[in-house]
């Protein structure tokens, strides 16, 4: 059966919800009344969130309101992962419990949710690791044994900040090391953006910050990591991207250039860096036809970079396979009342329209690769 499978999804837990609800600063989750009564919860997630921050609601907790989203749409299976800024904000022993308390939940929420067969659930999700600065080695690795053992938990989520010093920090080795031995995926989302006063002053409201800096926070943050020689010291580390790698595709020739002329960091890596680029997986929340094609072409491109002589042929449909539908719910929901989303419907229809992608290639996107990337219907 050709299933569609979502694998950029997210979920605020009850518990964590709670918590949002008892802080006073960002973040935060807080209720006014409406002129006619009604009560308006708002999220506050970023540290400028303008106007007032953003309308939240049942939708984002509620695993109900998460199977009726997916029933809308025609989503089989859903990989869901906790949304940002998951335990950013804590110190080190509040992050260690609640992570631990979150992944244990998530379990619930996924083995408790329906199936679709005796071997096939409809959620599976992403863990989360105290990913704090203090934390220790020892916690960290606890963190992903415990998500290894987890039967419906397939990977991790992680921002870009890794324990206070980016995802360039050798600090993090261990994680990566026990991350390739259990297979884990490691789903890499921004949660930052960049300075919204960057080079210029008027607010555009979300535009800037959701459109520009969350790609552009992914893309240095994974050139960083690619930069620091973490895929060569980890070749079989699963890393997936969101919002399609953000700029990283559209700017690695430049970014081999770069590196070329300087020896110091050319000397850190074994290949070209193009090359790196067909070892991630990249989700397909591009929105455009254009931008998926022009992504798949990229990663397969990197098959030319296999030694230095290689010749090889750009065949879209090697990049294809590292695709992977998503559609970043609850996040960007319609303004007006309507059975489908918007935000879906485009990316579906993206998928669909790629020139040069075959069935098999749009299949794997819609859900192929997914249930081979995270095993979906084994134990
Ligand atoms: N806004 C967020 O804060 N997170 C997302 O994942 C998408 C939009
Ligand atoms: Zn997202």
């Amino acid at each position: 059966m050709a299933l569609l499978v979502d694998i950029h999804t997210h979920v605020y837990l009850p518990r964590y919800v709670s918590l949002l609800r008892a802080r006073h600063t960002v973040p935060r989750i807080f209720t006014s009344v409406t002129r006619d009564g009604k009560q308006d919860d708002r999220l506050l997630i970023l540290d400028h969130e303008p106007s007032g921050g953003r309308p939240v609601g049942a939708q984002y907790w509620d695993r109900d309101e998460k199977i009726n989203f997916m029933n809308r749409h025609g989503i089989n299976v859903s990989v869901v992962s906790s949304a940002n800024p998951w335990l950013d904000f804590l110190s080190a022993p509040e992050a260690k419990t609640l992570a631990s308390e979150l992944n244990e939940d998530l379990e619930q929420y996924c083995s408790e949710g329906p199936s679709l067969s005796p071997t096939l659930q409809r959620l599976y999700g992403f863990g989360l690791l105290p990913l704090v600065p203090g934390i220790s080695t020892s916690a960290l690795v606890d963190s992903i044994e415990q998500i290894s053992k987890l039967l419906h938990l397939r990977g991790i989520i992680l921002g870009s900040r890794g324990v206070g010093k980016g995802l360039d920090d050798e600090a993090l080795d261990p994680v990566w090391a026990a991350l390739e031995k259990t297979g884990l995926v490691a789903f890499i989302h921004p949660h930052y953006g960049v300075d919204e006063k960057a080079w210029g002053e008027k607010s555009n409201g979300h535009v800037l910050p959701l459109a520009l800096g969350f790609p552009f926070e992914t893309t240095i943050a994974t050139t960083r990591l690619i930069l620091a020689g973490v895929l060569d010291r980890f070749p079989s580390l699963r890393l997936l991207l969101a919002h399609s790698g953000g700029a990283l595709p559209q700017l690695s020739s430049r970014l081999a250039s770069c590196i070329e002329h300087d020896p110091v960091v050319a000397s850190r890596l074994q290949h070209d860096a193009r090359w790196y680029l067909g070892k991630l997986y990249f989700d397909a929340v591009a929105y455009g036809p254009e931008e998926l094609g022009f992504v798949s072409d990229v990663i397969s491109r990197s098959a030319r970079f296999e030694s230095k002589d290689s010749v090889g042929v750009v065949d879209r449909g090697i990049g294809s396979k590292r695709m992977l539908f998503g559609t970043d719910h609850p996040f960007f929901p319609p303004l007006q009342p309507t059975d489908k989303w918007k935000s879906v419907v485009e990316n579906l229809q993206a998928i669909d329209s790629v020139s040069g992608w075959g069935t098999e290639d749009k299949q794997g996107v819609r859900g192929d690769n997914a249930i081979s990337l995270f095993q979906l219907g084994q134990k």
